[in-house]
């Protein structure tokens, strides 16, 4: 049995989540329940195999060997169902610098891609970066979940032939879904139809609730040598800071270009660590993985209960999967600033809503991986904070 309910404290640690606040506000006692990694203490297996690698005192060049890969495909099939080989692999130091890459190599500077939002904002200011453009087909929010809209986007994609790229989020961040199969084939459908790249972020597969299931991109029905799925052990036991994940696709051919890109652009100059983190978590992780599971899942449950209980006029339901909650707070008509001012006076922290998508403004993102205490606390200040203001 793990202990997933003990405060770990991290400030001194370079953490982004924890260490912003002295050093840039002069706050020393806000709570973090932003940015998407956990509070957890990882996998004890990782500690030695890291412990173990630094005992040895070289620290040179170095390259993936066959062990490294063989667990990646024994995990993706293992949890995920999923067949591949070695060369459908292309190893990365992040999904992100991943997207950046991919969009560069395969979507023109007068072309364009599609994705849904709200979504992870990197997944459309990184094409914008790269000046590509960006058509956006808005999912729509029902009562009881987040529902493709399969109508507009086809029309939009069959109406403009510079869409040359789908990017997809499933499980979806911020909105928590995790698409069905018959979506997903249908999404791949489309995109064979009119020739176009799926790219599909899957980096929260692996934390899937009870009754749930991540249907990946790479099992879709169609367009199968035109889609890549990004996955990475990062999210899923809590080793951003590792800066390791992959890339998956059967299309051998852009594979070994895209082998050859990640080389040159140093995206593949994966840290001594982080291969040594993958491999101890995805050969040792399993129990410590679905033990997390099931503490996120307590937490998502016991959250909705307290806003049913103390913040009635929100809307919240517990997301297929990810640690992430994507609460509706329009009911209490708050400033447009009130993330911000939250955390200046009432010292909490969330994401803004208005990050994944402008319309959003009146939502938060709250990270629960964290001690059943500290996410007490955080949403004890939130509403003390509206109190203070005569919101609640
Ligand atoms: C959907 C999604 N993709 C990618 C990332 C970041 O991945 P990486 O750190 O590997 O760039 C995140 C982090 O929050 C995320 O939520």
């Amino acid at each position: 049995m793990f202990d997933f309910n003990r405060k770990v404290d991290r400030k001194g640690t370079c953490s982004t989540k924890w260490d912003r606040y002295e050093d840039r506000y002069g706050l020393d006692d806000v709570i973090a329940l932003w940015v998407a990694d956990m509070d957890f203490e990882t996998v004890p297996e990782v500690r030695d195999a890291l412990e173990k690698r630094a005992q040895h005192l070289t620290y040179g060049y170095t390259d993936p060997d066959h062990k490294l890969y063989a667990e990646i495909i024994d995990f993706e099939r293992r949890h995920h169902h999923i067949e591949i080989e070695e060369d459908d692999i292309v190893l990365n130091t992040g999904v992100v610098y991943a997207v950046y890459e991919l969009v560069k190599m395969l979507v023109k500077e007068d072309e364009k891609v599609i994705l849904m939002p709200p979504i992870y904002p990197p997944l459309f200011n990184t094409p914008l970066h790269l000046n590509r453009e960006v058509v956006y087909s808005k999912l729509i929010d029902h009562d009881e979940t987040y529902e493709i809209d399969f109508e507009d986007l086809e029309k939009k994609i069959k109406d403009d032939p510079k869409i040359k790229m789908f990017i997809l989020c499933n499980p979806h961040n911020p909105t928590g879904v995790c698409y069905s199969k018959e979506e997903i084939d249908k999404i791949a459908k489309i995109c064979e139809d009119n020739d176009l790249w799926l790219l599909s972020d899957e980096i929260h597969g692996d934390l899937v609730m009870p009754g749930h299931e991540k249907y990946s991109a790479l099992r879709a029905s169609y367009n199968n040598n035109k889609i890549i799925t990004l996955n990475a052990p990062t999210k899923t036991f809590n080793l951003a800071g590792m800066k390791i994940s992959y890339a998956l696709s059967k299309n051998k051919e852009f594979m070994k270009e895209f082998r050859a890109e990640a080389k040159a652009s140093g995206l593949s100059s994966i840290n001594i660590f982080g291969f040594e983190a993958l491999k101890a978590a995805y050969h040792y992780g399993d129990e410590w993985l679905k033990e997390c599971i099931e503490y996120i899942y307590e937490n998502l449950k016991w959250l909705k209960d307290y806003i049913d209980t103390n913040l009635t006029k929100a809307k919240y339901r517990i997301p297929e999967a990810t640690y992430l909650a994507w609460v509706d707070l329009k009911e209490y008509h708050l400033p447009d600033d009130f993330v911000d001012r939250l955390m200046y006076e009432g010292h909490v922290q969330f994401n803004p809503g208005s990050g994944f998508s402008k319309e959003y403004k009146d939502y938060i993102r709250v990270n629960v991986a964290t001690d059943r205490a500290t996410l007490k606390e955080g949403m004890d200040r939130l509403c003390a904070w509206l109190k203070e203001n005569n919101y609640l």
